[in-house]
């Protein structure tokens, strides 16, 4: 099924020409606990597991978009123009399509990130959920959350759980349309919870996650485990949130992050994320550990860790590591 299809089916004969002159819309970030790794179908971003994870409610994508009419999308990252022939632009250039008829208009899109871009930091997940609910608002179709959340994913996987706040838990679904492939919020708070953000690289990564997950579908022996873990993972980490069993939840985390990167070490030829300073900081994560300091880390497509504690470590943490960027995903 081609991601069109979808889209016509959504927006259902929705306005698709100029409502509004201008709209802005502002997406969260968020850090998978449970990874999406591998598509049951890569033209719809279909998952093989379903996948939960925690937004960032500050760190994020604004993206502003009116109409233009040039030849082609104008698009400014982070106030500089991108150059149409980027894979960046066509990438947007293309998810853009999907929703002008024969294409009969061009968009200037503006968008910013207070996260370094393709770093593994989910700027993607951010970018084009900001998109789509710009596109919501520019055409005023006031879709539901559900139906946001199925269009962005068609951006990028992992944006479908950049619409809600808070935890959201990925459905991977089991139609071949994805209807049933979707994010919502799970209904639990965490007041005490921290997330530091360990920026060890703002380089763009060597390989994209699309690629690195299909290289570890076709070539990782370990593949096979994958699905059965993140099955096993996800309810253990819904109770752990749902009790506040910190020790649980970050046990899982860590594991979940562990078994994905495996896969991907044990793919030909072998995707290694870690930098020298991951792999150090990791270690000082354990050492924390050895002194009972509970202490958790994730590691996405990207060498920087997010790790994971609760409030009453924070003066440590911060005389431990002192570059790291502390945040309340429930409080800020
Ligand atoms: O949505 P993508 O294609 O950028 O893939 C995201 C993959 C991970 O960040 C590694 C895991 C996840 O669940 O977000």
């Amino acid at each position: 099924m081609k991601p069109q299809a979808i889209v016509n089916q959504i927006l259902d004969g929705r306005p698709l020409h100029h409502v509004r002159s201008t709209a802005t819309a502002f997406a969260p970030t968020n850090i998978a606990l449970c990874k999406y790794w591998g598509k049951r179908d890569e033209f719809l971003n279909l998952p093989i597991n379903s996948s939960l994870s925690i937004t960032l409610p500050n760190k994020g994508t604004t993206t502003t978009l009116t109409f233009c009419d040039q030849s082609h999308d104008v698009i400014f990252l982070n106030q500089a123009p991108v150059d149409p022939a980027s894979t960046f632009a066509k990438r947007l250039a293309t998810f853009l399509d999907l929703f002008r008829t024969e294409k009969q208009f061009h968009f200037e899109v503006h968008t910013t990130s207070n996260i370094p871009i393709a770093a593994g930091l989910a700027s993607s997940a951010s970018g084009y959920a900001a998109l789509i609910l710009a596109l919501d608002q520019l055409f005023e179709w006031h879709l539901s959350k559900k139906e946001l959340s199925i269009l962005a994913r068609l951006g990028s996987g992992s944006a479908a759980r950049s619409i809600e706040m808070g935890f959201t838990k990925w459905y991977a679904g089991i139609a071949a349309d994805g209807m049933d492939s979707f994010a919502e919020q799970l209904p639990y708070q965490w007041a005490e919870l921290r997330l530091g953000l360990a920026l060890i690289s703002e380089e763009t990564k060597s390989i994209s996650s699309r690629k690195a997950m299909q290289q570890t579908i076709e070539t990782s022996p370990f593949y096979t485990l994958w699905p059965q873990k993140a099955a096993q993972d996800l309810p253990l980490l819904e109770t752990a949130i749902a009790q506040k069993d910190f020790i649980q939840f970050g046990e899982t985390v860590e594991s979940n992050a562990l078994a994905m990167h495996a896969c991907m070490l044990t793919a030909t030829p072998p995707i290694c994320y870690f930098e020298p300073q991951t792999i150090a900081l990791m270690h000082t994560i354990w050492r924390l550990r050895k002194k009972n300091i509970p202490i958790y880390f994730t590691e996405d497509a990207g060498p920087n860790l997010k790790l994971l504690f609760l409030a009453e470590q924070e003066s440590l943490l911060r005389k431990e590591i002192p570059s790291l960027e502390i945040l309340s995903p429930f409080e800020d």
